[in-house]
């Protein structure tokens, strides 16, 4: 193993975010193969120590779905799985992940085992901001996830009617100087100004540039989308980015501090039914009740919307907007899943996962969701962004790991310091 370079090494594991437990997959050649350790299969072995090319360092990464300890996994046609010939000798390094960071100790301070449930409402930190001076550029509870459409029963894994999510951005990227825009990442309208995404869309990306976000879609092979029941039908419309703030302390290794913002370069109008701004979990300030459930969500659950489309898998992903409705998850137990293979800080939160159940839906950089009841005495219940999808299992029906998101609520000062006025 002393031609895998440790930077090779480095970009299958961490340039690939689709960490999947998987079972069956889809391998090179449309060929049905099994998730496997590399050592057991011979050609992508060989292929990653005879110096590969770029290209073929991308189906790599295409290929790669989890690790057996510290070896990746790739997806490997059945025809030419071999057992290993010694299985303790020639472990590949150890994923660089960084364990000095104060940040690393767990979040809990439970001494119960992990399958302890997550009671919901410890999920944000309940700070008071009211009186910070940028306070005011938030949106007001009564002007955040207002939407006309509502999912009554949230079933997950099916498209969505035109303006359930109506704060779902999606960021166009110009390749070097080409002309196209393609669109790669998710965000979500948090005011008039700022879209929130993951850094690793804004970071680290080369030669794609982001240049625009798109507003108020949902086919995106659509010119004109259509709510069919209220017959009601919108355009996209198309904001220039005019600045891009990245957390300062995002870690493309660890991946902790996946958090950026996206300013446009002139108001987003909110007339459209279509778009409109998310609330943030200023929970103190909305004054808010704590979670409550809508029929037919039992637990801690939250939903991810989007349209499929990772960093990982840029070409993939859904015509139209999809969602599905995922568990939340303890840091110890997310922690515990993942094992040493990442470190799960407090400021993340880990949802999905579970064998047999779909995980996939959400764009890199999209929002993930929670419930709350805003009024005790109406029950109304209005949805709070409670993370930022960063990275974990891309392929849908495939249980294993969860997805690990960054934590919203551990980042409502460094929003408020980071938003400026129109
Ligand atoms: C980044 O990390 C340093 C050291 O832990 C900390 O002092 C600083 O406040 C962090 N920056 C942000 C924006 O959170
Ligand atoms: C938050 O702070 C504001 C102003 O400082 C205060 O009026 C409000 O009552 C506080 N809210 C809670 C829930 O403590
Ligand atoms: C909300 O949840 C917190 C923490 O679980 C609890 O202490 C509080 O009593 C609850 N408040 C209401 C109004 O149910």
């Amino acid at each position: 193993m002393r031609h895998l370079t440790f930077a090779s090494i480095a970009l299958l594991i961490y340039c690939n975010l689709v960490l999947v437990e998987a079972q069956q997959c889809r391998s090179y050649n449309r060929k049905s193969g099994y998730c496997v350790s590399i050592m057991t299969c011979p050609p992508l072995l060989r292929l990653l120590q005879n110096n590969p090319t770029v290209q073929e360092l991308r189906q790599l990464q295409r290929l790669t779905c989890g690790f057996d300890n510290q070896d990746p996994k790739v997806c490997c046609p059945y025809s030419v799985i071999t057992p290993p010939l010694s299985s303790t000798s020639d472990r590949l390094a150890a994923p660089p992940v960084k364990e000095t960071s104060a940040e690393t100790t767990p979040t809990s301070t439970s001494t119960t085992t992990t399958k302890k449930p997550l009671n919901v409402n410890e999920i944000e930190d309940r700070q008071n901001f009211s009186s910070h001076s940028k306070f005011a550029l938030i949106p007001k509870l009564s002007e955040c996830s207002e939407v006309f459409v509502t999912r009554d029963r949230v079933v997950g894994g099916k498209h969505v009617d035109h303006g359930t999510y109506p704060w779902m951005a999606r960021i166009g990227y110009q390749y070097r100087t080409g002309k196209k825009l393609t669109y790669y990442c998710g965000g979500s309208i948090i005011n008039k100004r700022y879209i929130l995404t993951a850094a690793h869309c804004t970071e680290g990306l080369d030669e794609y540039i982001p240049k625009e976000v798109r507003l108020g879609e949902n086919d995106v092979k659509t010119e004109t989308d259509c709510n069919e029941e209220y017959h009601i039908c919108s355009k996209a419309e198309d904001y220039k980015i005019e600045k891009i703030i990245p957390h300062s302390n995002y870690s493309t290794s660890t991946k902790h501090n996946d958090i950026s913002l996206i300013r446009v370069d002139r108001d987003i109008s909110f007339e459209s039914y279509f778009i409109k701004p998310i609330c943030l979990p200023f929970l103190k300030e909305y004054d808010i009740e704590n979670l409550t459930l809508p029929s037919g969500l039992d637990s801690a659950k939250a939903i991810v919307a989007g349209w499929g489309r990772t960093v990982a898998n840029k070409n993939d992903g859904s015509d139209s907007l999809l969602d599905v409705v995922l568990p939340l998850k303890t840091n110890e137990e997310c922690q515990s899943i993942y094992t040493r293979r990442v470190i799960i800080s407090p400021k993340q939160i880990c949802a999905g996962g579970e064998a047999g159940m779909d995980s996939c839906g959400g764009d890199s950089g999209g929002p993930l969701i929670t419930f709350r009841s805003v009024n005790a005495m109406t029950k109304r219940t209005k949805l709070f962004q409670t993370g930022v999808v960063s990275y974990g299992p891309v392929n849908c029906g495939v249980g294993g790991l969860p997805g690990v998101y960054a934590r919203v609520s551990q980042y409502l000062d460094w929003i408020l310091e980071n938003i400026e006025p129109s």
